[in-house]
């Protein structure tokens, strides 16, 4: 047996006796099923909440290399890593695979008792064919290209072209094959994102042969169909231009949706999302976990062709989910400011949220939460989390850990309607967020004046230098009549009952902790803590959670 087949071999072996299930566990593979409005991820036959971090695109491509940072994702609090496969890495010669890489990421995971989250850099990855294998590259009279106007062909594969599809679609069969089995009995790995950051660029569609050809025929019937039975339920976008373009049933793609760019970028849509479908489907056969796919987000004021247009985006999404049933949902990498603005748009037609990509900044502490919160996310992913800076670092630390504290509320509750996410919507905003909740209106104003103390625990030293203020934000769960649970930092939380006629006052505060599910006091909050009983606050600098009971006079 040689080197590589030896270390696949031992992964296998060593999946199986790890696995060794305790009497009553599921072994089902990880997948999706619904909890009233939300979707959740099941793992070994529970729900799991992924406390994730992403890492660099070439942290995980020597294991060497990559060794030395899982210390980290654990003092980080995190469960689950997003890590690529590279396919040209694995595909270094057509038809011959090499999963050493692979193998040696779920060996390190599981050594650390993290789960995976793997990352196929297949055809596209931001746009662009770079993970694709020195076989396909040197080939593109095989291997089309995508061209702009003047027929200058571009670094990305033609969603045109079977070839690219077929040859993709091997690919990922062999890894989802492989990964059967040295996973299948583990589930060391949980989901798969299908490709990175899809998109066309620098213009609105491909222009090479094939796109033409594409471009002048008939808008498929499955489409059109689907335009026609959800016509009511479109992303509000796309209904705006399909019924712009006059509604029709059918015809080709410039009479269905017009000859600008918006038309255009439906037309791509369809065929990287159909491209994608065979890719996803081929890896489901062999191994059928649950599948994403994430976008690279609009800038304001960016037309098709300025931004990776025909990813997929929110106003997409419902070609998307009529070309590729195979892919569960469509995830937004948020890098932007107005992080609630985009969560809440990628929620919008009932999309789960998951993020796998989010600015490893200081405010990924509380998004995360607001994600938990506000939208019952699956999961939370910073990027390139292995370079994360240490005052992000240690907030983050601290919001994973009262993730994980809450996790088993969090999922009883995702839902059902006794959860919100605690987030500003920026400097505009100038009244407090109001959130209706388990019979009460919770007033949340967020603290961001106060900088960091060195008392609080946190490393920036107050005073003008001290940089930006420390993040606000959090959830709240309503665990009980009059009983709330609120968890985050710099909030400050007014109550009244949501039927006028009485005032709310609070009953009791305390601060604490949750261990394996049950409440444990720290301190009895009175006084100056509550503003002698006119408010829960949770100070700014550090992480904590408070239980509040509240009566009626
Ligand atoms: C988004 C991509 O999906 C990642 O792979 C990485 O390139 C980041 N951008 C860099 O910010």
């Amino acid at each position: 047996m040689g080197g590589a087949a030896l270390r696949t071999f031992l992964v296998a072996l060593l999946g199986v006796l790890a696995a060794a299930p305790a009497a009553g566990a599921d072994s089902s593979i990880p997948h999706l099923r619904r909890q009233g409005t939300a979707t959740q991820l099941v793992v070994d036959g529970k729900p799991f909440l992924i406390r994730g971090g992403e890492l660099g695109n070439s942290t995980a491509s020597n294991p060497a290399y990559l060794q030395p940072f899982w210390a980290r994702f654990t003092e980080l609090n995190m469960n689950t890593v997003l890590a690529p496969v590279y396919w040209d890495l694995i595909e270094p010669e057509e038809g011959r695979f090499d999963f050493s890489t692979l193998d040696e990421l779920v060996a390190q995971a599981r050594d650390n008792r993290m789960r995976l989250v793997l990352l196929w850099f297949g055809s596209w990855k931001n746009s662009m064919s770079c993970y694709a294998p020195a076989w396909v590259k040197r080939d593109p009279q095989r291997f089309a290209r995508a061209t702009d106007l003047d027929g200058t062909r571009q670094e990305i594969l033609s969603p045109f072209s079977a070839e690219n599809r077929d040859a993709d679609a091997r690919a990922f069969a062999a890894v989802q094959k492989h990964l059967r089995e040295v996973d299948g009995a583990t589930h060391t790995v949980l989901m798969i994102q299908v490709e990175n950051e899809i998109g066309m660029i620098p213009t609105a569609r491909d222009h090479s042969a094939g796109a033409d050809r594409a471009f002048a025929a008939a808008v498929p019937a499955e489409l059109t169909g689907y335009l026609a039975a959800h016509r009511d339920e479109l992303a509000p976008e796309l209904r705006a231009t399909w019924l712009g373009a006059g509604g029709k049933a059918g015809g080709t793609w410039s009479d269905v949706f017009g000859s600008g760019p918006a038309g255009e970028e439906i037309f791509m849509a369809w065929h990287f999302a159909r491209y994608t479908e065979a890719v996803a489907a081929a890896g489901k056969r062999e191994h059928a976990l649950p599948m994403f796919v994430n976008a690279a987000l609009i800038r304001p004021g960016h037309q098709p062709g300025q931004y990776p247009s025909a990813g997929p985006l929110p106003h997409l999404v419902d070609v998307w989910r009529a070309a590729a049933p195979s892919i569960d949902f469509l995830a937004p990498d948020i890098y932007f400011q107005n992080f609630a603005e985009w969560a809440r748009r990628y929620r919008r037609s009932g999309n789960p949220l998951f993020v796998p990509e989010a600015l490893r900044s200081p405010e990924a502490s509380v998004n995360a939460l607001y994600a938990f919160g506000a939208h019952a996310a699956i999961g939370f992913s910073p990027f390139g989390i292995e370079s994360i800076g240490e005052t992000a670092a240690r907030l983050l630390a601290a919001s994973y850990g009262l993730v994980a504290q809450l996790e088993p509320l969090i999922l009883a509750g995702q839902g059902k309607g006794t959860m919100a996410g605690l987030l500003s919507e920026g400097s505009e905003q100038r009244q407090p967020q109001q959130v209706r909740l388990g019979g009460y209106v919770l007033a949340v104003a967020f603290e961001r004046g106060a900088p960091p103390s060195l008392a609080d625990g946190v490393v920036a030293p107050a005073g003008p230098a001290a940089g930006p203020p420390p993040p606000s934000g959090g959830l709240v769960l309503a665990t009980g009549p009059d009983e709330f649970v609120i968890a985050g930092t710099a909030l400050t939380v007014t109550f009244a009952p949501s039927v006028p006629g009485k005032r709310a006052g609070i009953l009791s505060a305390e601060e604490g902790r949750l261990v394996a599910g049950r409440w444990e006091n720290v301190r009895w909050l009175s006084g100056d803590e509550t503003h002698q009983g006119r408010h829960v606050r949770l100070e700014p600098g550090r992480f904590s959670m408070q239980r509040v009971r509240l009566y009626l006079y």
